[in-house]
């Protein structure tokens, strides 16, 4: 209580220009948005905070097979038809991957990446532990160029400080749920964000927004002291560069 005296919130602003580089809003694809009316409100409340661009990151894992990348960038070129000029920001195409036993078939396909030059790759594991192959599967996938971008690192159970070290050593880059920081996804998820966020190891961040929803009074009752503030900005910036 005594530190969140030097603490302010997120005020209006913020976010302006800003670009989110992972959501579930393509419809009617994952456990995400479904339909195309939900789907413009997202879009359309997430401009209110102040995004401009926000990059469609679907689910691909073995729970949805259907979810190839050629189903997707079917499903992705249908929904900018069905938006037309309904939305207020710029869209793009990307995934998040599971490391599971399809991350290899999607990797021989080509993964639907995060940035212009197609390299860099969401991944993820399950909330509980992670596949013991998963370091493996990175390696292969950076063979063949790609840059492994990890979503969450604080929401995983399974993974202390040491282990987040252990990823950076490994060249993997970190996104934070922005929500993590409002504690959206428990107290420890809360204080392994604010932890990696002080000590500078995220690259990136996003709102991995699953619904409708509008996040401003949960974003604005989020207080940070301004080394906080600082960090979160430059993962705002390393964001437009996608
Ligand atoms: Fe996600």
């Amino acid at each position: 209580m005594f530190l969140d005296f030097f603490k302010s919130r997120l005020r209006p602003g913020f976010f302006d220009g800003a670009c989110d580089m992972h959501s579930h809003i393509l419809p009617g694809v994952d456990d995400g948005i479904q339909d195309v009316g939900r789907a413009t409100r997202a879009l359309l409340l997430l401009n209110r905070i102040g995004y401009k661009k926000v990059k469609l990151t679907p689910h691909f894992m073995k729970d949805y097979p259907e979810n190839t990348r050629a189903n997707i960038e079917a499903r992705f070129q249908a929904f900018l038809t069905e938006v037309g000029d309904e939305t207020p920001v710029e869209l793009s195409l990307g995934g998040e991957y599971m490391l599971d036993s399809c991350f290899m078939d999607r990797c021989e396909e080509g993964f639907l990446t995060l940035d212009k030059n197609n390299t860099l790759v969401l991944c993820e594991t399950s909330y509980m532990s992670a596949d013991p192959q998963a370091p493996n599967m990175l390696y292969q996938a950076m063979l063949k160029g790609y840059q492994p971008v990890i979503a969450h690192p604080e929401r995983y159970n399974y993974a202390s400080m040491a282990t987040y070290r252990r990823w950076k050593e490994k060249d993997y880059l970190l996104q934070l749920n922005l929500l993590s920081l409002a504690g959206a996804y428990g107290e420890t998820a809360k204080s392994k964000a604010r932890a990696l966020l002080k000590e500078g190891t995220y690259d990136y961040v996003g709102s991995d927004l699953h619904r409708d929803k509008d996040l401003r009074d949960i974003i604005y009752s989020i207080r940070l002291s301004n080394k906080e503030r600082d960090q979160l900005q430059r993962l705002l910036e390393n964001n437009k560069e996608l």
